[in-house]
């Protein structure tokens, strides 16, 4: 299992692959997989409870699904997204926030949006002893201060504050600072900027490592999905198919086939049944 050192001992010299999972059934294949570290994103807002962003998610949800995917990826890395409002108002709920996070999940490290803005409340957490990953770029709990889901970066002034951002977070103690929908070149020299990791997602194969959703990547929807997302499966089409075998067999009796039902000894059965009879 990779730790935080790993993350220094790997950059420049060997990439690392995280994906987000939300529940134990998907950790354990994930850790199967050999993924090198898990994002319990609050993207779960949106993907598993079906809001329209990720501002509605909480604290609670993020221990409920956190939990469930430490249980099932005990030998894997695995950070915890904080919520939206359970850093932004003061360093002190970010530390306290961070450590519910560590102590009722079991994660090893949590992730907080936001660049110099923020790099206060990073530094409060990693000084508690709690390792913290930034994420800088697109940050969608911001969805509604940038006006939608946009590339980040793409101006003079927007590439010189986001390269500021990056240096404030590492600054502040991340070991590591995800870098979302950022243009490649930009990506390329903030990645050479910075001792710490690099984790791209819409941010080109510069990054020291990448992410993606879940959901996304395993091609959950037939809907349009962002340009960095690239569908490794069909599981829309495996899934819906699925589905519609089962209910097809159901209702001709195919299944479930003998293979799939219980026996009981005939006699019993009788005599059972004789009995009630004589009781009636
Ligand atoms: O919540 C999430 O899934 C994320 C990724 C998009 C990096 O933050």
């Amino acid at each position: 299992m990779i730790n935080v050192n790993t993350f220094k001992e790997y950059k420049g010299v060997k990439k690392l692959t995280q994906i987000t999972a939300y529940d134990y059934s998907t950790a354990r294949l994930v850790e199967e997989a050999g993924i090198d570290f898990i994002l319990v994103g609050d993207s779960l807002g949106m993907v598993m409870l079906g809001y329209p962003s990720t501002l509605p998610v909480t604290m609670e949800d993020m221990i409920h699904h956190g939990a469930a995917v430490v249980r099932g990826a005990r030998n894997t890395f695995v950070v915890v997204d904080m919520p939206f409002m359970s850093y932004q108002a003061s360093d002190e709920d970010a530390v306290r926030n961070a450590g519910r996070l560590l102590k009722e999940t079991g994660c090893q490290a949590v992730k907080l949006e936001g660049g110099a803005k923020y790099a206060s409340r990073i530094k409060a957490i990693t000084d508690a002893g709690i390792p913290v990953v930034g994420h800088v770029g697109l940050t969608p709990q911001s969805v509604n201060a940038f006006g939608g889901y946009k590339v980040q970066g793409k101006s003079y002034d927007a590439a010189k504050a986001l390269i500021k951002d990056c240096l404030a977070v590492e600054e502040a103690g991340a070991f590591a600072v995800t870098l979302e929908c950022v243009p490649a070149d930009l990506a390329a020299e903030i990645t050479k900027m910075l001792h710490i990791s690099t984790i791209g997602i819409g941010a080109s194969n510069v990054c020291d490592a990448q992410v993606l959703v879940e959901q996304d990547m395993l091609g959950y929807t037939a809907d349009k999905t962002a340009k960095f997302v690239k569908k490794f499966a069909n599981a829309h089409d495996m899934i819906v198919e699925a589905f519609k075998e089962y209910k097809s067999e159901v209702e001709s009796g195919a299944f479930p086939a003998p293979e799939h039902t219980y026996k009981i000894d005939p006699e019993d059965l009788k005599n059972a049944l004789k009995e009630i009879k004589e009781s009636k």
